[in-house]
């Protein structure tokens, strides 16, 4: 599934940018050409073997001098122009003015997302997808628990850092439901590259819905599902993790109550289904070297109703 397209006539802002960055590439492959194309024919013209003494030796020539500051300012001048046309147009596609119909806050972590939601004057956290309503505009209030990360989510809005100790506002705004991936666009330590985002766009309705039921706590488990929530907290997870409606309350980790129902696994490394959730418990290190969930020896037995109850963690 694509992201799908905007259908207000305006481009996203990703393809903004793209054609942007193609027609500077344009322009610096002419320079280049020209630069380079000098370059080779005065080495063979005025090459050793066909040396006919000392050539002119000229200092200073004030034509040459002008150009040479002209051309460089005009071909910077046609870029500003062409950015400032790029900027109002990405303006254009994401809703600037007035105040937001939701905010959300948006954490970043080494390496992995949370979200804060606003619902009857509490919050609802989740983590790792971003739900947003359609058509909407929303301000994420972006902040970091660690290091700058970076907010980058191309065909839904700008980019912003995220940084320890402030709070940037980035607006995003969907025109069409969906799936929109992004990245953490600044580097963060070792598994920079699986901070994917991952945004559900959803129609308003159906948006607050899965709110609702994103702030029940958990369902209560029966069976192996029931066996691994006791192993859940037995063992160490609780320490770092949350599943509302239980013993487990940490911050250290992704809040999990719901984690069943995510698209992924470890901010974009796996697909969520049941062999996935297996082996990112059995061995998280192997899939996401560096990721700060620890190993846990755990029996077959153990695995298998661990992962039980958190697939069932929808
Ligand atoms: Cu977070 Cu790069």
């Amino acid at each position: 599934m694509g992201p799908p397209r905007h259908t207000t006539g305006v481009r996203p802002p990703a393809e903004a940018i793209a054609s942007l960055a193609g027609i500077v590439a344009a322009i610096a492959f002419v320079i280049l050409i020209g630069v380079e194309g000098a370059l080779a024919y005065a080495a063979w013209r005025f090459r050793a073997s066909r040396a006919e003494g000392v050539p002119a030796q000229i200092y200073g020539h004030t034509r040459l001098e002008i150009l040479w500051t002209v051309a460089p300012l005009g071909v910077l001048a046609v870029v500003f122009v062409l950015m400032l046309g790029t900027m109002s147009e990405i303006g254009a596609s994401v809703p600037a003015n007035g105040p937001a119909a939701l905010r959300i806050g948006a954490v970043g972590h080494q390496w992995w997302w949370e979200y804060r939601y606003p619902r009857d004057g509490a919050e609802v956290v989740g983590a790792n997808e971003l739900h947003i309503p359609v058509g909407l505009a929303v301000d994420l209030e972006l902040g970091s628990n660690d290091v700058i990360h970076s907010f980058w989510v191309p065909e839904l809005g700008g980019k912003i850092d995220m940084i320890p100790g402030r709070t940037n506002v980035l607006r995003l705004y969907a025109s069409r439901a969906g799936v929109y991936v992004g990245q953490c666009a600044e580097f963060c330590g070792l598994e920079h590259a699986w901070m994917r985002i991952t945004v559900v766009a959803q129609p308003a309705d159906e948006f607050r819905r899965w709110l609702d039921a994103e702030a029940t706590p958990r369902a209560t488990p029966a069976g192996a599902a029931a066996e691994g929530e006791r192993l859940f907290s037995a063992k160490v997870c609780a320490s770092c993790h949350t599943i509302r409606g239980t013993s487990a309350v940490a911050l250290a980790a992704p809040d999990l109550t719901h984690v069943g129902s995510r698209l992924t696994l470890g901010a974009g490394v796996l697909r969520n289904n049941d062999a996935a959730m297996r082996a990112w418990i059995a061995d998280t290190q192997s899939i996401k070297p560096g990721a700060l969930m620890p190993p846990v020896p755990l029996s077959d037995a153990e695995l298998d109703a661990l992962t039980a109850y958190l697939r069932s963690l929808r």
